[in-house]
């Protein structure tokens, strides 16, 4: 793989032999990405993700300077290391990170979680997680009685509050008394910038905007949400509706058009961005991207899925949510017309029969971006 380096920190593409950087000389606008790609399945759909880029950077006239970071499970278990600070340090030098998934068999559960992931969300403020759940031409999805245009809803899920913020813990461990809590953190000002970030979304979208929470049972944090969700829908002139969780999770199967833009806490978003990856065509389509719109930092893009270890090395991982993850980070990096090459790609190549394996993807997807789209 071409910029892959040995260490966990970060290191540019020529110095590790890709040459990539030097293919940017005379681009007026030349992004730093780093490449993260993970375990298991992860290298397999990042490395698609990653080609298509450098395919569109070339026909749209930008640079693409990829740096690679080795972190996640296989270097955790060969060095004892989860995100040491001069790594973290050289994550924030880039623009936007591309992420492949984390985590091995042999790694105990929520050592990268939350060192790595959850780490990266609060040390880069990434507090919005945007998830798109799209039925895309040639998926029936999972209910199939659903059009394209009933079932194109974005989740924006609070990313570093509620129930993931790590407030919580155990008392009188290995007693018959032993205790444990998890604490929902819920701050005004958290809620009103992800509530914003969603709501000016939905007004370059219908105009809709939606909240979902548990209001009738989890009062206090429910409340404020509520009131800071009708303040900044109102000052922003979109049209708020709400619904409870649970019926959320009912309407998105049985009647999706209800919605358009969904804003949400944490774990809400978490579970329902699932089901909504469910409804569209599984795990492998669903994109997303952890964002701090604020562009203070670089923002981490990555597909939904995990790193599939029952699949990993056989060529079967399908790379659509790694590469509609990257257009996601394109047009969050202002290169919008590029993203909306590799979406068309990706939906074009779904109108005329899935491949059936990584291989067969790649080759599909540079085939259409070459043809500048028109098979799109
Ligand atoms: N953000 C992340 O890095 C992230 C997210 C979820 C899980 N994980 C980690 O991934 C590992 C496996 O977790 P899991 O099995 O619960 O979830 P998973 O998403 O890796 O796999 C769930 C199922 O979906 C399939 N699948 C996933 N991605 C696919 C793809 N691109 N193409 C085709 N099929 C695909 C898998 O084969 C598996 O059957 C665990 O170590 C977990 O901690 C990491």
């Amino acid at each position: 793989m071409a910029g892959e380096v040995a260490g966990p920190g970060v290191a540019s593409a020529e110095a590790a032999g890709g040459g990539v950087a030097a293919g940017n000389a005379g681009r007026d606008r030349v992004h730093v990405i780093t490449h993260l790609p993970g375990d298991g399945v992860g290298p397999e759909v990042t490395e698609v993700a990653r080609v298509c880029v450098d395919a569109v950077a070339a026909q749209r006239g930008f640079g693409v300077e990829w740096r690679g970071c080795q972190l996640g499970g296989r270097h955790y278990l060969t060095t004892g290391e989860v995100l040491p600070d001069p790594a973290l340090a050289e994550l924030r030098q880039s623009d936007a990170i591309l992420l492949g998934a984390v985590g091995t068999p042999e790694v105990p559960p929520g050592v990268l979680e939350r060192g790595l992931l959850l780490r990266l969300r609060f040390e880069l403020d990434l507090y919005v997680n945007l998830r798109p759940s799209k039925l895309r031409p040639g998926i029936g999805g999972a209910v199939g009685k659903h059009g394209f245009d009933d079932l194109d809803l974005v989740i924006v899920r609070e990313n570093t509050e509620g129930l993931y913020a790590g407030a919580g813990g155990t008392v009188h461990r290995g007693t018959e008394f032993e205790t444990s809590t998890e604490e929902s953190l819920n701050t005004w000002a958290g809620i009103r910038r992800c509530v914003r970030y969603a709501s000016q979304l939905a007004a370059t979208r219908s105009g809709r905007l939606t909240l979902v929470h548990k209001t009738n049972v989890l009062t206090h944090a429910g409340d404020l949400w509520y009131r800071v969700a009708r303040e900044v829908a109102a000052e922003d002139g979109v049209e708020l509706s709400y619904a409870h969780v649970d019926a959320a999770c009912l309407w998105m199967v049985d009647d999706p058009k209800r919605f358009d833009v969904i804003v949400t806490d944490n774990l809400f978003g978490d579970i329902l961005s699932d089901l909504g990856a469910a409804l569209t065509g599984g795990l492998g389509y669903a994109p997303s991207g952890n964002i701090n719109p604020d562009r203070t930092v670089p923002s981490i893009f990555e597909p939904v899925h995990g790193s599939a270890p029952d699949i990993a090395g056989k060529g079967l991982a399908n790379p659509a949510g790694a590469v509609l993850s990257a257009a996601l980070m394109l047009d969050h990096l202002g290169e919008s017309a590029a993203a909306a090459d590799l979406e068309s790609a990706v939906n074009g190549i779904l109108a005329t029969g899935a491949p059936a394996s990584t291989g067969e993807w790649e080759k599909a997807l540079l085939t259409r971006l070459a043809d500048g789209g028109r098979l799109g």
